[in-house]
């Protein structure tokens, strides 16, 4: 690329003014082969246009997690919720992401007790006093996706192991995202999740994980929410991630409905707790773009 030429990024600026300094940073950098290290592909890297449209994303997406909260009653149906939720993303001009992607067929994904993930909003399942219960919504808007995800805890009160493990998930996300740092590596992020989760005698599930999100949905790198420091994708200013870690009371282990091909469970039956934020890597740490 000619140094006056416009940069890669789309930006319009010209190279030497933009991402030269970065290409030339990256192209010293020695990459360990045996720890997964690995540079990003451009196409992850967002331009200031791009961020500022998957922060207006992320703006839409909290006002739907916030009014989710005040639906967390017992006696109330999931669709409902569902159908709510649906309703402020239209009033917003925006859509969810989750409505027909992959034949799903909800626009949330609420997720109870031993529900994992995926939890299909339904008539049927009614909330109750003391559930745990995790909301996930996918806004897509202008063209941009914004992912986040928060627990309630239905009447205000549970168990006090369940409110445990609902806070330790949290924290667990929490020191995930505050281990994402730019020209550090991926593995910093599951590290930290996967070790507040073990430190309190919880289990981290492996088959499910974070992903790169803002021009799609899921995109790379997947973030794994257990691992080594200092593995995998180099993390550098412009990527958008998820850190969203599912964390068990028991065993690590899943099982997929056979029936619905959707909702997730503990192996167990034992209590799951997630949380998820959008997080943008900056030239100094991290910018939340959805909570
Ligand atoms: N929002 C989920 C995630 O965090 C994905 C849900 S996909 C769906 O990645 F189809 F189940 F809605
Ligand atoms: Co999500
Ligand atoms: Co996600």
């Amino acid at each position: 690329m000619n140094r006056n030429d416009e940069c890669w990024c789309g930006s319009g600026k010209k190279y030497k003014k933009c991402h030269e300094a970065f290409d030339e940073r990256i192209k010293e950098m020695k990459f360990d082969f045996m720890r997964g290290q690995v540079r990003p592909p451009r196409k992850l890297i967002n331009n200031a246009a791009d961020i500022a449209a998957v922060r207006a994303a992320g703006v839409v997406n909290d006002g739907a997690l916030d009014l989710a909260a005040g639906m967390m009653r017992p006696g109330v149906n999931t669709e409902s919720i569902d159908d709510a939720i649906a309703d402020y993303l239209t009033a917003k001009g925006a859509v969810s992401a989750d409505k027909g992607f992959e034949g799903y067929p909800k626009n949330t994904c609420i997720s109870i007790n031993d529900v994992v993930c995926h939890g299909i909003p339904s008539k049927k399942t009614i909330l109750k006093e003391g559930d745990i219960v995790n909301v996930d919504i996918t806004t897509k808007y202008n063209g941009y996706f914004a992912d986040a995800s928060r627990m309630y805890i239905v009447g205000g009160h549970a168990d006090a192991n369940a409110e445990r493990l609902v806070r330790v998930s949290r924290e667990c996300m929490e020191l995930g995202i505050a281990a994402a740092k730019p020209w550090h590596f991926l593995g910093d992020i599951g590290a930290a999740c996967g070790t507040h989760a073990r430190e309190n005698g919880y289990s981290v599930v492996t088959d499910l994980g974070g992903h790169g999100v803002g021009k799609g949905f899921h995109m790379e790198p997947f973030v794994p929410h257990t691992g080594q420091p200092d593995t995998g994708m180099l993390l550098v200013p412009g990527m958008i991630l998820t850190v969203e870690p599912m964390i068990n009371e028991g065993t690590y282990k899943v099982t997929v409905d056979k029936k619905d091909g959707w909702t997730v469970r503990t192996k167990d039956k034992k209590l799951s707790a997630q949380w998820e934020n959008t997080i943008l890597i900056t030239e100094t740490g991290v910018e939340i773009l959805s909570s």
